[in-house]
């Protein structure tokens, strides 16, 4: 999602436009703004920002106001939950980046105490709390901390009070808020991407921290009332360079988003309590849950391999035999749909026409279909029985790097959700709850190694084929690596179970032919060093990708990446292999983020 906010002397309305067509990237189902002109003026509209444009009347004057493009994540997309949110009075305005975790509990609260909710979002049960507060705050932005204080979650808000024109309140928490300082005038943005047309002096916000932005200038404040001083900053980026972030390809910005991606997806779905999942999207009851003796997991690309990686967690925490099929073979091989199997579409887009026909047509015979989807009201999404939404945010790259590891976290949800249904023990439960909550800094952590992880990607990049091999769990990952180097840098990779190498491809490794070995340290881990002696025999180059070198001797490279639980180690093996096919295809000087013959989403047959 993003946020633009401006208090000048100038009509808010055009400049709030812009800065919103610049954010447009990040999410896009529908969009709103509010200017402050003797009473808030809204307008809000399910589509794009060249929709909600094509509604805001000239005669929207005033020099206060905020907006914000949406990606949905609490709520269908449409106009009445698109932002901005007001209270009853009309006298509060918000728009918010993050999720409200406690939104439920709040929204109760408020609506014992006579607040009357309009849509179904998180967001505006803020609006609801600031209203009620800022009767009494000496301030609006005392009114807004007083508001925050009962809120659990994440943040990036600007705040317009109908009686204060002369100024907007932010606050940030989790969610970028960046101001922008002009003449006489301020903005504000979720990006500095929306400000670089108008200011390049800005001031990043820290989470806990709010400002008060007036056309003279802004004051900074931490949640306890305390004053911060901030140094502005010049940034040198012009407006169109901006657009990835700073980055030189969306595919790095995608990569490097990972740990915040994958925080959405898990956020407010771990129970520490009884050691479960809440996934309530799937509306599926424990009795119904138990009742499926198998599961089947569909999807194109990327998406089948994470499905793959999916059906071996599924069997693994939950014991239901669980396999994962290409969408696209399913649908032309007149499936025999079981009433006792579950079937589970995976779509980034929502939009891949394969894997919409085969949903259908699963439909048409009676199956029950869940959805694991990023694009929210997509068509797969509005076709499946329940799902879940990975809220990883747009992907704008063709290769698929966030979203797939998402899906991969949202298996591993769907897993710790069955299996506690069935029979995983509480204390594996809490295993796995743990280690999902730790997956976000490791990510991190393997991110920092990009410079590392470039050096090898140049060392292997000239050569013309590569193995990519691993074991049980380590196969999906090396199919992901396969298939992630293949598409982008155009160098041939073939994937192989580690166990099957010497049944055949083993023909294939000499000197010229180097392989990706995913040695995870798992119970399986003897076996995979004997395959790495195999090819070592034979002349082969070994990159290992585990979690340490037990022999240097038989990998002359290796990627060693954080260990977590055995189940959810696939899921970080898999993020050095997205950096080395980029870096493999940077050194190359292939098209990165649009690679020839490859769309982002195929919605033709
Ligand atoms: C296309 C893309 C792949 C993607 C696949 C499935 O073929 O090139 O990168 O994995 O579609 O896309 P979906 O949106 O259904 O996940």
């Amino acid at each position: 999602c993003g946020i633009v906010a401006y208090i000048g002397p100038k009509d808010a309305a055009p400049i709030l436009l812009e800065g919103l067509q610049r954010l447009e990237y990040r999410g896009y189902d529908s969009a709103g703004l509010v200017v402050n002109n003797k009473g808030l003026k809204v307008r809000k509209v399910k589509g794009r920002v060249a929709d909600l444009a094509a509604v805001v009347p000239a005669r929207f004057k005033g020099g206060g106001g905020i907006g914000h493009t949406r990606w949905a994540t609490h709520g269908m997309p449409n106009d009445v939950n698109a932002h901005p949110h007001l209270d009853n009075k009309e006298r509060i305005a918000v728009v918010h980046n993050g999720i409200i975790e406690n939104a439920g509990e709040l929204r109760a609260r408020l609506t014992a105490d006579g607040a009357e909710f309009v849509s179904e979002t998180d967001t505006e049960v803020l609006a609801h709390l600031i209203a009620r507060t800022v009767q009494d705050a000496g301030s609006l932005e005392e009114a807004v901390r007083t508001a925050l204080k009962s809120v659990v979650g994440t943040y990036g808000i600007a705040v317009l009070d109908a009686e204060r024109p002369g100024e907007i309140v932010v606050a940030r928490n989790g969610s970028p808020i960046v101001l922008g300082i002009g003449e006489r005038e301020m903005f504000c943005a979720s990006d500095v991407a929306a400000l670089v047309r108008y200011t390049r002096q800005v001031v990043h916000l820290e989470d806990g921290e709010l400002a008060v932005l007036k056309a003279d200038g802004f004051r900074t404040f931490t949640m306890d009332a305390r004053v911060t001083s901030k140094e502005p900053l010049t940034v040198d980026w012009d407006a169109g360079h901006y657009d990835t972030g700073g980055y030189e390809h969306y595919l790095l910005k995608e990569i490097s988003d990972q740990p915040e991606s994958v925080a959405r997806t898990l956020s407010g779905r771990l129970d520490d309590r009884f050691h479960i999942a809440h996934l309530g999207g799937l509306n599926l009851d424990a009795r119904e849950t138990r009742a499926f003796r198998r599961v089947k997991i569909i999807g194109c690309g990327s998406a089948y391999y994470a499905g793959q990686i999916g059906a071996q967690l599924i069997e693994e925490l939950a014991r239901i035999p669980a396999d994962a099929e290409p969408a696209s073979e399913f649908r032309y091989r007149s499936p025999v749909v079981e009433h006792d199997t579950l079937y589970v579409a995976v779509s980034q887009s929502g939009e891949t026409y394969d894997t919409l026909a085969a949903v259908q047509e699963l439909k048409r015979k009676g199956g029950r279909v869940l959805g694991v989807v990023n694009a929210v009201g997509s068509a797969i999404a509005r076709e499946v029985d329940g799902g879940v939404y990975l809220h990883a945010g747009p992907e704008v790259s063709v290769a698929s790097t966030k979203a797939f590891i998402s899906t991969a976290v949202a298996f591993a949800l769907i897993a710790l959700h069955f299996g506690r249904v069935h029979d995983l023990s509480p204390a594996d439960g809490r295993r796995i709850v743990e280690g999902l909550r730790r997956l976000p800094d490791q990510i991190q952590e393997i991110v920092e190694q990009n410079e590392a992880i470039e050096a090898l990607a140049r060392k292997y990049a000239p050569h013309p084929s590569m193995m990519f091999v691993g074991r049980v769990r380590g196969y999906p990952v090396a199919r992901e690596g396969a298939q992630k180097l293949k598409e982008i840098s155009y160098v041939h990779a073939e994937a192989y179970p580690a166990s099957e190498l010497k049944h055949g491809p083993l023909a294939l490794i000499g000197p010229e032919m180097p392989t990706v070995a995913i040695v995870p340290d798992d119970e399986l881990l003897d076996k995979n060093l004997t395959t790495l002696g195999e090819i070592r025999a034979r002349g082969g180059k070994v990159l290992m990708v585990g979690h340490r070198v037990p022999d240097p001797h038989l990998a002359e490279d290796a990627i060693v990446v954080p260990k977590n639980e055995p189940e959810l180690d696939p899921i970080l093996l898999c993020i050095p292999l997205q950096l080395l096919a980029y870096h493999a295809a940077v050194a190359l000087e292939r098209d990165v983020d649009k690679p020839r013959n490859l769309a982002k989403s195929v919605t033709v047959e």
